[in-house]
């Protein structure tokens, strides 16, 4: 495995090693956990080139955020990706990435400022912004994003349709703990009485899908039961709970194959989001 932190040495190694190889590319934050490794996991088998960053974006994280306190962990995460055979992992610093005064990316109007960007408003104009850079720097055949950040995969999907980029987008599947907890870099920050109410969200999540699975329809029969569960584990900074078709659409019927379910919650200081897709 090749670790590189300039994005012109990484870009002239891709080009000059690699020109006619296909490249799956990964990007995260660190602290990588199992969600990562299947992805890292997915590029390796369907690509001749695996590429992996690590990069804790300054421009998606808010005024108050967990910029500061984000976990950082690089020796961990260097031998996870030498044991999954990365080729190559782009760690670069934010001087490398960022300059004064950028050109910016702004996320679409409708699907880039509810929900997520209801709550953190300005977080996927930073997010795009990032994954352009990132994309440009790597020149992906396949990148390869989590449908547990189900807004940030779609809104990638429609930034990749609006500039005409050629990149194949894959959208993988959420990995969860054997007890349901959607894995996250944030689980860390969790007291145990915490983490313990966190499994509502999946609880909850499992129980509406069981409920659509034996015939319910209804959107804000499903919303309650979900709220129901969550408010009987105590969780009371509900931010939503959410049912859209794949355009973010809000819906009052359920689609089978066109709904995903989206949860937003608090506990204590840490925010956590979770999804069902059908
Ligand atoms: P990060 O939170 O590190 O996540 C990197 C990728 O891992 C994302 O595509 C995310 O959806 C995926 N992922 C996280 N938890 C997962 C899980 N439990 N199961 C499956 N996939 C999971 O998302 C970001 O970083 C950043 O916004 C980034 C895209 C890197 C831009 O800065």
């Amino acid at each position: 495995m090749t670790i590189i932190t300039q994005a012109r040495s990484l870009q002239e190694n891709l080009k000059k090693n690699h020109k006619n190889s296909s490249v799956g590319f990964v990007p995260t934050m660190g602290a990588l956990h199992a969600g990562h490794k299947s992805l890292i996991e997915l590029s390796k088998k369907e690509n001749e080139i695996t590429v992996v960053s690590i990069f804790i974006n300054p421009t998606q994280f808010l005024a108050g955020e967990d910029f500061d306190k984000y976990p950082q962990k690089f020796e961990s995460d260097k031998k996870i990706c030498e044991l999954c055979k990365v080729d190559y992992l782009f760690y670069p610093q934010i001087d490398t990435i960022y300059t004064k005064d950028e050109v910016l990316i702004k996320a679409p109007s409708y699907k880039g400022f509810i929900l997520e960007g209801e709550n953190r408003p300005g977080h996927f104009d930073g997010m795009l912004q990032i994954v352009l850079k990132l994309f440009n720097i790597v020149h992906p055949t396949n990148a390869y994003f989590g449908k547990k950040d189900a807004q940030q995969l779609i809104l990638i999907k429609q930034m990749v349709k609006n500039l005409f980029l050629d990149i194949n987008i894959v959208e993988c599947d959420i990995i969860r703990e054997a007890n349901g907890l959607a894995l996250s870099s944030r689980n860390s920050y969790l007291s145990s009485i915490e983490y313990t109410q966190a499994l509502a969200i999946s609880r909850s999540l499992e129980r509406a899908a069981k409920a659509i699975a034996n015939g319910q329809r209804d959107a804000l029969a499903i919303q309650a039961l979900i709220k129901d569960i969550l408010t009987e584990a105590e969780i009371s900074n509900i931010e939503y709970i959410q049912v859209v078709n794949r355009d973010f659409e809000p819906l009052t019927t359920i689609e089978l194959k066109n709904t995903i379910l989206l949860i937003a919650v608090k506990i204590g200081t840490t925010r956590l989001i979770d999804n069902f897709w059908l």
